[in-house]
């Protein structure tokens, strides 16, 4: 894609909506209950988007919602679409360089994980302190547009460390125990195997899941102030004697996600 097709999507939607959203927040599978919390202005299905992505996984929603948290405005993708539907790792992100063009500076990504930190249980909230990206196609690769960012762009604190002293404020003023740590992409759509989620362990990840890595890229490449919080469904394979299904994760999801709604509004609320 070039610059002037994100504009032109970028534009069709300002058309429609005109609200300069402050942050950007992208819902993980389970987790778009959060909405509810939200001062609805404007939604729009990503159907009724000219080239835009559209989810093909049962249970991901797919549309933006705008409206207010608090005093503060925001823009919040229900649904995403994965890599592992087929889509390029550049139709994934680019819902990303969208918002960026909407004006949004700060980017919440969320997901749901399976932990594979032996402390971590399912159903906890994890800050993400950073991300291990090797295991998936850079989605960077192809002709730079140097009207959203380097060619080469640093990647030494990608979540931003103002941004998770932030939440990590918001979960002592809920009383939230809050787990931090390494979260690991990989392509999915298959689970891993306990040898795969062994060796993610050795390398230093924490939870793995199919998505995030490749936004928090884009999201820290065009600007953005990046932070992340992993909901963890499951701990992963071998970790737990438990086979996997994606049932199951979109209920745990659930379950956590009053615990994971309260956090994240009240971060956005006290953003300033
Ligand atoms: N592995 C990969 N992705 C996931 C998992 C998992 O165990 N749980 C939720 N998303």
């Amino acid at each position: 894609m070039k610059f002037e097709d994100y504009l032109n999507v970028a534009n069709y939607i300002k058309e429609k909506i005109d609200f300069k959203p402050k942050v950007a927040i992208v819902l993980g599978s389970g987790l778009g209950g959060f909405v509810e919390k939200v001062k609805v202005e404007f939604e729009l299905d990503y159907k009724d988007i000219p080239n835009f992505p559209i989810s093909t996984v049962s249970g991901h929603k797919g549309r933006f919602v705008f409206g207010y948290i608090g005093k503060e405005k925001v823009v919040i993708m229900q649904g995403r679409v994965h890599f592992y539907e087929g889509y390029s790792m550049e139709q994934v992100t680019m819902p990303i360089r969208v918002m960026k063009l909407l004006g949004a500076e700060i980017l919440l990504l969320t997901n749901a994980s399976g932990g594979i930190n032996r402390y971590f249980k399912a159903g906890d909230l994890m800050i993400i302190q950073d991300h291990i990206s090797s295991f998936i196609k850079n989605p960077l690769i192809g002709k730079n547009i140097d009207e959203f960012g380097e060619r080469f762009p640093d990647m030494s604190e990608v979540y931003r460390k103002s941004l998770i002293k932030k939440i990590e404020e918001s979960g002592k003023r809920l009383n939230i125990n809050l787990k931090k740590g390494v979260y690991v992409q990989l392509s999915g759509p298959s689970y891993e195997t306990p040898s795969e989620i062994k060796m993610l362990s050795l390398l230093g990840a924490d939870a793995v899941g199919m998505s995030t890595v490749c936004e928090a890229i884009i999201g820290n490449y065009c600007g953005f102030k990046v932070c992340g919080i992993s909901c963890v469904t499951n701990m992963a394979s071998g970790v737990s004697k438990n086979t996997l299904n994606h049932k199951e994760v979109e209920e745990n999801a659930k379950l956590a996600g009053k615990k994971f709604s309260d956090l994240i509004y009240d971060f956005i609320e006290n953003l300033e």
